[in-house]
């Protein structure tokens, strides 16, 4: 089918690229000419592995191209994918001007009855607003349908999620146009679920709230756990292998960050309190992920004696490894915070760097992470990428003006640190046990 994709984010590729795989011919729309210049020539405005090779394929086989005009794209598609940007107002609310913007264009230029399917992220009610803009901008009364087809990808492995989703998740009011919208996916071995328009919306929210609180609930332990000696990890895997509860997104560490999870959590707080409701369990996992920051500052600034005219070294600045995104990464917090304490901050991370131009003019950038240990008073690790884990320990160990590493994902080899002669601390991750609250130990 011909299919037009409104949006050239992370959301907005995968989503073309997915159906370039399954077949479709497809035109992206961008308002950003200069994004839609870089992906005609086949380069990508950011990292996503494997989207470039991808991408340049189906340019090279003739079944994706790039545009600014909205007209032109609308009328050449049957089906048109809405996956714009949908960020946060500061009431937690979501903006839904980009969306707006895409449903009047539409409406303006349909030339005949359209399927409109909404990828990005969008509260409860959505899908009912952009089928009222489509049809108050519209020239002639076509027919319109709006489908909701939330996504569940992660940067960082977006391609694989979207070609091996666990289901595909739509919400249709017209049986019709469910129809339509599930045939575009075949090809893939998914279960396919079909609900009402809200029920997707919600769907999409609640996956995404219900990760983030996972987390949080492991990083409330992960405290529990420092308290009492235990290890977090025996604890994550004794529980995640019972089925009910599943072994993923039971790491625990510095806290969940992106343009998802903390836009998403604070969008379905602001649904719940419209409804009247108190979003407890929500708020309690957004306050376990704000205060999780505090709690590892504290205990570095513990285990240096204070903070001011020390020297941290940061490894890692996106919100996950594999992604160049730094969006809400907890990686920019600690810098602020550090900086605001009185500590110098050197930072390097394998290719997000040139994003912290903007974000942290006060940092100092080591484009080699061989450059980042020399007299340093701690390493702080705030990403997990790979690389970090196969570091010269020994040869840091020897450069460091006092050798403490806090490691904020539990990534590295805590007893092979401790031998070399670190201090090491990872949340959960004590070396001793009968570390118990002081009325404990009578
Ligand atoms: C998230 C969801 O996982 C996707 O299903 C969803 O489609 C996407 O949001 C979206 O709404 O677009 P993403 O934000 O890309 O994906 O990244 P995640 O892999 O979910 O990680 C989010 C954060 O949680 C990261 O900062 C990560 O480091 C942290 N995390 C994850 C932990 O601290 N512990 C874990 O066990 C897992």
């Amino acid at each position: 089918m011909s299919i037009a994709v409104f949006g050239c984010g992370y959301v907005g590729m995968t989503t073309a690229l997915t159906f370039c795989e399954l077949e479709h011919d497809v035109v992206c729309v961008d308002a950003d000419k200069q994004k839609i210049e870089l992906l005609q020539k086949g380069q990508m405005p950011f990292f996503e592995p494997g989207m470039k090779e991808m991408l340049n394929r189906h340019l090279q086989e003739g079944n994706i191209r790039f545009t600014q005009e909205a007209e032109e794209a609308i009328k050449a598609s049957e089906i048109i994918y809405i996956a714009v940007g949908t960020p946060s107002d500061d009431d937690g609310s979501t903006d839904l001007s980009f969306v707006e913007d895409v449903a009047r264009t539409i409406g303006r230029y349909q030339g005949a009855d359209i399927l409109a399917v909404i990828k990005s992220t969008v509260p409860v009610g959505t899908a009912e607003k952009v089928e009222r803009w489509i049809r108050e901008s519209q020239r002639h009364p076509y027919q319109v349908d709006v489908v909701s087809n939330p996504e569940f990808l992660r940067e960082g492995n977006a391609l694989y999620d979207a070609l091996h989703p666990d289901r595909i998740i739509i919400g249709a009011q017209s049986k019709e146009a469910a129809k339509i919208v599930h045939q575009l996916y075949a090809g893939l071995d998914a279960p396919v679920i079909h609900m009402s328009v809200r029920s997707a919306e919600l769907t999409k929210y609640s996956a995404n709230a219900f990760l983030a609180l996972k987390i949080s609930f492991i990083n409330e332990i992960g405290r529990l756990c420092d308290a009492y000696g235990v290890q977090v990890e025996d604890v994550a895997q004794g529980m995640g292998t019972d089925q009910r509860i599943g072994p993923h997104f039971l790491r625990a560490g510095i806290g969940w960050g992106g343009s998802c999870f903390p836009k998403d959590t604070a969008s379905l707080v602001h649904m719940c309190r419209r409804a009247g409701l108190k979003p407890k369990i929500l708020e309690a996992a957004r306050e376990v992920n704000a205060t999780q920051i505090a709690y590892y500052l504290q205990k570095l600034k513990e285990m240096l004696g204070g903070l001011k005219g020390k020297t941290v070294s940061i490894l890692g600045v996106t919100f996950k490894p594999n992604t160049d995104d730094i969006r809400d990464s907890p990686a920019l917090a600690v810098i602020h915070a550090l900086h605001d304490q009185g500590a110098s901050v050197n930072v390097y991370d394998p290719i997000a760097l040139h994003r912290v131009n903007v974000e942290l003019p006060r940092v100092h950038k080591c484009v080699q992470k061989e450059r980042l240990f020399a007299q340093s008073d701690a390493v702080f690790l705030l990403t997990d990428w790979d690389e970090f884990t196969h570091l010269d320990w020994q040869a840091i160990y020897g450069q460091m003006r006092t050798p403490l590493v806090i490691d904020g994902r539990n990534a590295l080899d805590a007893p092979k640190l401790r031998h070399i002669g670190f201090t090491y601390y990872g949340i959960g991750r004590s070396h001793h046990d009968g570390n118990c609250p002081k009325d404990e130990k009578a």
